[in-house]
């Protein structure tokens, strides 16, 4: 039932070029720039003259929906709050009926999250789901949505779900985008073509694992570790701190790079290993100033780099190259290595991949 993979975990890690390829199937059409999301396209005027989307989650689901944060507000020109579920809840906060609240959970079971949507649904606002088990509690409260497809997902560490709802996040970004004229057809066109050559590109990022697998063997026994990165990077970081906590129990942290000097900084020496994203996007040179300053302290820099990059080569003490791509599509490509490097430390220590102590695969008590 593992496939031949020793945990489920690497099973579903190295599904992912599948999981986001049946995520995407029947609903792009590159060529005629054309987005197809039939579970919310009954709420297209909706769409159109929505001046909020508040994104409720918890754990992973809510990284990915930092990522469609910055997707959404960059691609559809709509203001975006991310919140976790069990704060908004509790907090008597302001929802009208002109909001749009989404959810994003895989279980579709997760106690808080469900919570939140009843509370803002109460007042009038617009539910959508995005889930990853069909049927499941959430999407049979939402008004709609659109599901994940990335097929059931065993491992206690979320991985295939987590780049299928940033898949669908991408979707709904373009969908909003296209419906409310904020992105021009010639660059949806462009956007569709390249997004449907992802799972090919997810491919080639785990080929990284030899070299992820070497890393992680220079980094097994750390104490700590930081995951820095920028922009949608940024929630990518703290997803792989996330992961790296909590199937090996290394204390680890994700920050914004530019975050670091307010603290962070502090704790850096030879033995706290600094993750960064580094990426040939907007804030490449930023994040090099960044590498720097870790450098400049004795900590051990490896970096998540765009393939053929030479600059953060010379600096970095190891480097994982990805395939280029559009600066949409990074955190899908960027989070690959960030999963394996997790999986390979934690197998490394003797953990439980699977299965990590005091952790369950859907929350449903708050
Ligand atoms: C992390 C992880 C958890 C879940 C969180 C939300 O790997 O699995 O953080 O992401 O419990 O679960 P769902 O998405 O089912 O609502």
């Amino acid at each position: 039932e593992k496939g031949g993979y020793d945990h489920f975990m690497l099973k579903e890690i190295y599904e992912q070029p599948r999981s986001i390829r049946d995520c995407l199937r029947g609903r792009i059409y590159p060529q005629q720039g054309k987005v197809q999301l039939g579970g919310i396209k009954e709420y297209v005027e909706k769409l159109k003259n929505v001046d909020r989307i508040i994104i409720v989650a918890c754990g992973t689901s809510w990284h990915a929906g930092l990522v469609g944060e910055y997707l959404i507000e960059e691609y559809a020109r709509v203001p975006v709050e991310v919140e976790y579920a069990s704060e908004f809840r509790y907090r008597n906060p302001i929802i009208t009926e002109k909001d749009l609240v989404i959810a994003i959970s895989q279980s579709g079971e997760t106690a808080d999250t469900m919570a939140a949507i009843e509370l803002a649904k109460e007042k009038g606002a617009t539910i959508f789901g995005i889930c990853n088990v069909v049927g499941a509690s959430i999407p049979r409260i939402t008004h709609a949505g659109v599901y994940t497809h990335a097929g059931p997902e065993i491992g206690v560490a979320s991985t295939k779900a987590f780049t299928a709802q940033v898949t669908v996040l991408t979707l709904i970004a373009f969908y909003i985008g296209q419906k409310r004229g904020a992105i021009k057809q010639s660059t949806l066109i462009e956007y569709l073509t390249q997004l449907d050559e992802i799972p090919t590109l997810v491919e080639q990022a785990l080929k990284s694992n030899d070299r992820v697998k070497e890393i992680a063997e220079k980094f097994k026994n750390s104490n700590n570790c930081l995951f820095l990165g920028r922009g949608s990077s940024f929630p990518v970081a703290l997803e792989g701190a996330l992961k790296l906590k909590e199937i090996s129990y290394i204390h680890a942290e994700g920050y914004p790079a530019a975050e670091m000097k307010h603290g962070p900084i502090a704790l850096i020496d030879e033995d706290m290993p600094v993750i960064f994203i580094a990426t040939k996007h907007s804030s490449y040179e930023k994040v090099i100033s960044n590498i720097q300053e870790v450098k400049a302290r004795g900590g051990q820099v490896a970096a998540i780099v765009t393939q053929g990059d030479t600059t953060v080569k010379d600096m970095a003490d190891y480097i994982i190259e990805i395939p280029e791509v559009n600066e949409a599509f990074v955190p899908l490509v960027s989070t690959i290595p960030l999963q394996l490097l997790a999986y390979h430390i934690a197998v490394m220590r003797g953990c439980n991949v699977d299965q990590p102590r005091n952790l369950a695969k859907s929350v449903t008590v708050e």
